[in-house]
């Protein structure tokens, strides 16, 4: 059983159950979990508030800087003393995310910020560049990825049952859109890294996905 901190990489596009799994991975083998995800949008958020113009690089890089997070608990995100584990979920945050998170000196804070966090720990770190950027030498990597139909329908689910009207179309959209922007920019793109794991979740449950992880980190451990 290795006992020296080691880090486990989940990458993937949104929506296909990557920072749920991480989170129950997090619990099952008790280590820590960080969203790196829930930064960006803790950026969007303030600069929603600030009134900053989507993409605004001058603005954004030292609002990056001076962000102070708290992340107490799975699914719990603390921006500079507040609970704004729902605040960063809204549509006006998911709108402007991709926008802000393309600047290439907004990345390199967070990024840095993700690395810190991550120094000398066991954690599982979910998001789109980790195991290519943030810690390409993490002990495992893993790129969950999901037919986007099948996100779009159990987006669709989601939303109906939290209450909302949701057109599938329109979600399956605005899912490609995000896709398409998350893999094309110039810096920290969503890409699978050459030696991660591919966990492809069409077809597979909740219970599933976890335990396909949770096997091969168990074995990468044991020894
Ligand atoms: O995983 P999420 O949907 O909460 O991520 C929010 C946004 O942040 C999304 O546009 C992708 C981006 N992101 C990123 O560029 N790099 C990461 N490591 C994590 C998220």
């Amino acid at each position: 059983m290795i006992t020296a901190p080691f880090t486990i990489a989940i990458d993937g596009p949104s929506g296909t159950g990557k920072s749920s799994t991480a989170k129950e991975l997090a619990k099952r083998l008790s280590i820590d979990y960080l969203d790196t995800g829930a930064m960006y949008r803790c950026l969007s958020l303030c600069a929603k508030e600030a009134g900053i113009e989507p993409g605004d690089a001058g603005l954004l890089t030292p609002l990056a800087q001076s962000l102070e997070f708290l992340f107490p608990e799975p699914g719990m995100v603390i921006l500079n003393g507040i609970d704004v584990s729902n605040a960063i979920r809204t549509p006006e945050v998911s709108g402007r995310v991709s926008i802000d998170c393309a600047i290439a000196q907004v990345r390199e804070v967070l990024v840095e910020r993700q690395r810190a966090y991550g120094q000398g720990r066991s954690c599982v770190l979910d998001g789109r560049d980790i195991g290519t950027v943030v810690f390409p030498n993490a002990k495992f990597k893993f790129y969950v990825d999901c037919d986007p139909r099948v996100r779009a329908r159990r987006r669709v689910a989601e939303l109906v049952a939290m209450g909302h009207e949701a057109d599938y179309e329109q979600v399956l959209s605005n899912l490609l859109e995000r896709d398409h922007l998350d893999s094309t920019r110039a810096v920290g793109p969503l890409r699978r890294a050459a030696d991660a794991i591919v966990i492809d979740t069409s077809n597979l449950s909740f219970e599933q996905q976890c335990e396909r992880i949770l096997s091969i980190v168990r074995a990468g451990t044991a020894s």
